[in-house]
């Protein structure tokens, strides 16, 4: 294992084959995928989840698994996104690093997101990153309520790339957190 990060209730750590199937189905979740364009298939998450922990192995940095300290139930994950300065989004502050996250409905609620997000931005500071930010839909109060929490501003708005001008996931929102100055 190459990252163990421990909070209160959670453990964020590299990826196992044990996390491959409950991915799975969480990126096929309706509920989960309400704020984005599509779900995932099965295969689709495989080739994600791998790159998600080539990624870790490599940079120390990315976006974690996370599991619940008490059951070692695997939760979903938190973590940062490189955005590289080409890539299919438009802004000028390219590259930048996006902090995100995604957990099974099961125990949305309960300030798990707000908790793994805080040690991430711990360890994103000590890791020398002295910015990030995050994007959402405009609608999705949830992460965005994450967001505020642990202490970021609204940036701007934008339109999500490869979306038909009316889509109802179009407008999207952006935060920032300055890492230097806390
Ligand atoms: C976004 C997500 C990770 C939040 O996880 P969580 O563990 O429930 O988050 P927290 O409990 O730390 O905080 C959620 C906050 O949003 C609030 N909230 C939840 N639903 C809300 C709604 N419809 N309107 C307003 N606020 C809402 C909660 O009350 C809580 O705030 P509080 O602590 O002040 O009460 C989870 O909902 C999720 O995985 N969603 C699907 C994937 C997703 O959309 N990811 C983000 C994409 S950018």
């Amino acid at each position: 294992m190459t990252i163990y990060i421990e909070t209160d209730r959670l453990i964020l750590r590299d990826w196992n084959e044990d996390d491959l199937l409950p991915f799975q189905r969480m990126n096929a979740n309706t509920q989960v995928r309400r704020y984005f364009p599509d779900l995932l298939s099965y295969r689709k998450s495989e080739v994600d989840m791998r790159l998600m922990n080539d990624i870790i192995h490599k940079h120390q940095l990315g976006l974690f698994a996370v599991e619940l300290k008490e059951t070692n139930e695997w939760l979903g994950f938190i973590g940062l996104n490189y955005l590289p300065k080409e890539s299919k989004y438009q802004f000028k502050e390219l590259p930048f690093y996006e902090i995100g996250w995604r957990l099974i409905p099961e125990v949305w609620g309960n300030g798990l997101a707000t908790e793994g997000a805080e040690a991430v931005l711990a360890y994103a500071q000590e890791q020398g990153i002295t910015e990030v930010y995050a994007l959402t839909a405009e609608g999705n109060a949830s992460s965005r309520k994450v967001m505020e929490k642990i202490g970021m501003s609204h940036y701007d708005d934008f339109e999500y790339p490869n979306l038909g001008k009316y889509h109802p996931l179009k407008r999207h929102v952006r935060y920032y957190k300055d890492l230097t100055s806390s």
